[in-house]
């Protein structure tokens, strides 16, 4: 583990004013988020379309943070090279959707950026263990992706204490990413506990009611203290 005990806090942009991007990506940012994360969602590999390239690049003039981008989308292969545009970028592609996992792998590494593997809930360990040592996340969904706001299901936690085993006994370099129904409670704290280093959140950081400088220092309180793994 590389974050150095630091969790990374990854405000999600889906659930954003999108009337107001600029300004809610650049107010997470000044609030201390540590990434932005952004979901493009193909309406195919799961039942929802979300944004594209030119909405990923109003994000990017938005912020200086690195952009955790999140492809749920089928077979991204071709669609890569449009979103592997800044040098700091993180590009998370889903073991469901390639069917050559390996090469699209080595693909991403090949042109420079991080990469990142993401698995849904009914995935297995198993599907990403092959690779994990070639990745800088493993992205584990505490949700069924397609939508903002779902529950978190607790069933993950698991998954992801087996995750922080196998990398630290090989002395892998991935970080444990976890996404959806993460608020400022025990989800944040179990996800933690569980070995998890960054925390997507949406819902719980763009709530269209609180400013996020509130939502995010409330999202940090939570974690006060906890370590990775702990
Ligand atoms: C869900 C997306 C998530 C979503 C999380 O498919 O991948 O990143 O924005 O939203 P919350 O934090 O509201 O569950
Ligand atoms: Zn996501």
């Amino acid at each position: 583990m590389d974050s150095g005990g630091h969790i990374q806090i990854a405000p999600s942009v889906l659930a954003a004013d999108f009337a107001r991007l600029g300004q809610q990506v650049k107010a997470a940012t000044d609030a201390g988020a540590d990434l932005i994360h952004v979901d493009i969602m193909d309406g195919q590999f799961v039942p929802n379309i979300s944004f594209g390239e030119v909405v990923v690049d109003a994000v990017r003039r938005s912020t200086h943070l690195p952009l955790n981008i999140h492809l749920m989308i089928q077979e991204p292969d071709r669609l890569l090279p449009s979103f592997m545009k800044a040098d700091s970028d993180q590009i998370i592609v889903h073991a469901e959707a390639c069917t050559h996992l390996h090469r699209t792998v080595s693909y991403v590494k090949q042109e420079g950026k991080q990469i990142g593997v993401a698995i849904n809930p009914g995935t297995p360990v198993s599907a990403v263990e092959e690779v994990l040592q070639f990745l800088d996340i493993v992205l584990v969904m505490a949700v069924n992706p397609g939508f903002g706001g779902q529950v978190f299901i607790p069933a993950v936690l698991g998954k992801m204490r087996r995750l922080r085993r196998i990398i630290d006994e090989h002395g892998y370099v991935a970080q444990i990413e976890v996404d959806g129904g993460i608020k400022a409670d025990h989800t944040a704290q179990d996800a933690v506990r569980a070995g998890s280093t960054i925390l997507v959140a949406g819902t719980a950081i763009f709530n269209g009611q609180e400013p996020v400088s509130r939502t995010m220092a409330r999202m940090r309180a939570s974690i006060q203290g906890l370590r990775a793994g702990g």
